[in-house]
């Protein structure tokens, strides 16, 4: 394993640059898979897929834009596949909470005789700050179409962490870890917490995803991520998420990061502030 090539698809990513960092401070030999490296690797292009693989010995794959779209299920059979024809060791997936299509993913990596492990998470803490919530923060109003939903907001870094160890060390293979963050929290109560930090008046404010969507629409956002914002809000966000688990404890034995914590540290950069 210490020589092993590991790829990271989506590594310029919330999730694939963390574990890019950990795996080289770690000295690991690694390569990225998006549309912008050489070669490219496309998710709406499976003609080079297979080529992603050469030499490499384990990955760690967060698929574009999400596993509920369509084609998703497909896609990762495929891809574990050609995985499993490469001779790759071991696959980490990152996979999505309270989404069925996500599960029917997962499954087409189990029976894929790949070696896996599998990261179920809920809603990262970085949407607030290097995702589409960032410009509505900034501005000094989020507007969501989310109203007294609680979701148990998880820290990147941790779920970069159990991947990191699920590809370098033993003991994480055929293991799902689904995670969450150690509070359950409304949206209107993170913004909050991120308006004390940073001293600024930061409203919160809930619209009918219809008026939502429309808004989209009127900003030209494309169909399919308008879509897939509108079964986050509907379905993922009906409160099926209202309960913490704890994965990270399974997989790292230590307790995941508080949400306030990594509120701490995001204003210390400045990135909440108003830009000029
Ligand atoms: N955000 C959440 O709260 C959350 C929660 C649970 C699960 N997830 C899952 O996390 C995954 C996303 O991971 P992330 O948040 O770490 O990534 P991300 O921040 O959305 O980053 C996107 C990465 O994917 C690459 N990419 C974009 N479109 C691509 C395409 N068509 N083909 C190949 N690469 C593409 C980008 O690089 P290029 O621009 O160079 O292509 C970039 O490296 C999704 O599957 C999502 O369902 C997210």
């Amino acid at each position: 394993m210490s020589n092993d090539t590991i790829m990271i698809f989506g590594g310029s990513g919330k999730t694939g640059r963390r574990v890019a960092e950990r795996l080289m401070a770690k000295g690991k030999h690694i390569r990225f898979a998006s549309r912008s490296t050489t070669p490219v690797f496309d998710w709406t292009d499976p003609s080079g897929w297979a080529a992603a693989f050469d030499g490499v010995d384990a990955a760690y794959i967060s698929y574009q834009p999400d596993l509920a779209v369509p084609g998703a299920v497909e896609a990762i059979r495929t891809l574990s596949k050609l995985a499993v024809e490469k001779g790759v060791r071991h696959l980490v997936l990152l996979s999505g909470r309270g989404e069925d299509e996500a599960l029917a993913a997962e499954d087409a990596l189990r029976t894929s005789g790949a070696g896996y492990t599998i990261i179920r998470a809920s809603w990262f803490f970085q949407n607030f700050s290097e995702s589409f919530m960032l410009d509505g923060i900034q501005a000094g109003e989020l507007v969501l179409p989310v109203g007294d939903v609680l979701e148990p907001f998880v820290d990147a870094d941790d779920i970069a962490d159990i991947a990191a160890a699920a590809l370098i060390e033993p003991g994480h293979g055929g293991k799902t870890y689904e995670v969450t963050g150690p509070r359950l929290m409304t949206f209107a109560e993170a913004i909050a917490e991120i308006g004390r930090e940073t001293g600024r008046d930061i409203r919160y404010k809930t619209v009918p995803i219809d008026d939502y969507a429309a808004t989209l629409e009127e900003a030209k956002i494309p169909g399919e991520y308008i879509w897939l914002l509108r079964y986050l809000f509907t379905t993922v966000l009906d409160g099926r998420n209202e309960s913490l688990t704890d994965g990270v404890f399974q997989a790292l034995r230590r307790p995941p990061r508080e949400f306030s914590d990594y509120v701490r540290e995001t204003a210390a950069t400045g990135i909440w502030e108003v830009q000029k």
